[in-house]
Order: C-alpha cells, then structure tokens, then sequence
C-alpha cells in the first residue's frame, strides 16, 4: 500500500492538530511504514480509509491514541544525560528544599516520561536525600502514549535501560530476576502515572504549583509554534522560582524568553522568575 502526497498531507495536518507533534515532507516513508500493520488490522484498504476512520469513526478517539502509539519516538533510560542530573542534585533540591521548609513538600512532573525510567530515576536520587527522609515527595509521569506508560507501571526492564545505574543503587533498588530488572516498591510508590497529551492545554490547567517539571527529549518532535505553545502550559504549572530541564540538546531559542537561565554542571536549567 503506497501513502499518497495528498493523504500523508492530511494525516500529518490530523496529527499536528491534535498532538503537536509535526512530520516534515521528507518524513512521509516513517508515516508509512508506521501505519502499515494498523491498517490491515483495522480492515483498511487504503490510507485514505484510514483517514477517513480517524476522522470520522465513532471510535475515531480510541484510535487515535493507538496511532500515537505507534509514531512517538519512546527511546529512555535511567540515569539519562548525568550533567542535568547532577544539575537537578546540585541546584535545584537544595533550592527547592529551602523554598519549601514550611510544608516539607516537593511536587516533580516529569512531562513526557515514556517508560518510566526518568521519574523513577529521580525518585531514586530524592531517597539517596538523608534530608528528605520526612518529606512528602510526589512525582507524576504522564506520556501521550498508553503503551509505555503500561511499561512504566509494571516496573520490569531490561539490561539496556539500567545500564547507567551505578552498580550500588542496581544493588539497592532492583531485583535481578530471569534477566529482567525488577524495580523495587520503595521506588515505584513515590511515581503515578497518568496520560496526558502535552499539547491538551484545557487538560495541562490541572496540573499547577509544581516545583520542578522535566521535559526531555519531546521538544523536538514539534514545530516552533507547537513548542511555544507547550512550554508556555509548562511555565504556568510551574510555581514561581520552580525549574524547568529540557533536553541536553533542545533550546528554549524562538521558544520562550519568559525563563531565567541558570548555568549549572555544563547544562542550562530554566527558571520560572
Ligand atoms: C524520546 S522520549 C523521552 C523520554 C524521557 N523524557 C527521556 O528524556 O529519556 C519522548 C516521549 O515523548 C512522548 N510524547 C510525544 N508527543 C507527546 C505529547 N504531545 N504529549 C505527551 N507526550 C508526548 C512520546 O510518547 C515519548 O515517550
């Protein structure tokens, strides 16, 4: 089956309006290929029913959260680009943790958290805290697609995602189990999952006061016009002085000039003023 210029046009145009997320000309064989399989599943005998199911279909809903499935990039693993990391250790807990004295609270989101190895990532590093011990740490890891955050929930990965776990915290946190890694409970109660499509700005209003929220590595699916539009929801979930970290190699130039950049460890960290 071949994916017409005029229909890649229309699907492109559907997923944009609906996700933000953005496939250039010279992106049409990854749309093609991708769909594919969905298209013989869903008896389709041609690109353009497929359209016309997402369109038009009283499931239309329900199917376009399995066409997300299927063209987000999910790539992660723990421990993921260690300057932020160290940036998020060094800068912003000790920040927060004195902004935060009166109530002993600490509210992290982690925006588009794919499997889950990101949250749980920072999860490990609050309870290596001896000073967080009696806080109250919740972190929300919310994605556009059903897939991974299933994965996240279970908890299970496999040698690739730990492979920057230092071999203590392998050791402290998770059972080696048939080749699997299994995380432990201690970790994974202090992470809920949630889906949530970034570009849902009535949806984003929810979320408010959070002290710190990761986005990385989600921008750069979009255009210009859809990540300002995203980062201005991020900026109003944040409370003031909270962080934001984007991607080691996404900028906030065309983006939004409404943050204070903060140099620390190598890495741009943004802060609502
Ligand atoms: C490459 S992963 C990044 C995971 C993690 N933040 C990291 O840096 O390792 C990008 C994630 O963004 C998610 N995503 C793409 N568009 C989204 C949207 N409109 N809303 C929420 N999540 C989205 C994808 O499903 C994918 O899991």
């Amino acid at each position: 089956m071949q994916l017409a210029v005029d229909t890649f046009k229309q699907l492109r145009d559907l997923i944009y309006e609906r996700s933000g997320m953005f496939f250039q000309d010279n992106k049409k064989y990854i749309l093609e290929g991708r769909l594919q399989a969905r298209l013989r599943e869903r008896h389709c005998r041609s690109y353009e029913d497929y359209y016309k199911l997402l369109k038009f279909d009283a499931w239309r809903d329900s199917e376009l959260t399995a066409l997300f499935d299927l063209i987000t990039t999910n790539e992660t693993f723990f421990f993921r680009d260690l300057p932020q990391l160290h940036a998020f250790n060094d800068t912003i807990v000790p920040a927060v943790m004195e902004a935060n004295q009166g109530t002993s609270k600490l509210r992290i989101w982690s925006a588009a958290c794919s499997t889950g190895d990101e949250p749980y990532t920072l999860a490990m590093m609050l309870l290596e805290r001896p000073g967080l011990i009696n806080w109250s740490i919740e972190i929300l890891g919310s994605d556009i697609s059903e897939t991974v955050l299933t994965q996240a929930r279970r908890g299970v990965y496999g040698a690739h995602s730990v492979r920057n776990v230092p071999p203590a915290l392998l050791k402290k946190y998770f059972e080696h189990e048939g080749g699997q890694y299994v995380l432990s409970p201690k970790v994974r109660q202090l992470v809920k999952f949630m889906n949530l499509n970034l570009y849902d700005q009535a949806r984003l209003k929810m979320l408010r006061g959070l002290d710190v929220i990761f986005c990385r590595n989600c921008l750069i699916y979009f255009d210009d016009k859809a990540k300002q539009k995203i980062v201005a929801s991020l900026y109003d979930s944040l409370r003031p002085n909270g962080y934001l970290v984007i991607g080691f190699s996404e900028s906030m130039h065309a983006v939004s000039s409404a943050f204070k950049p903060v140099h620390a460890h190598r890495t741009v960290l943004y802060q609502k003023p």
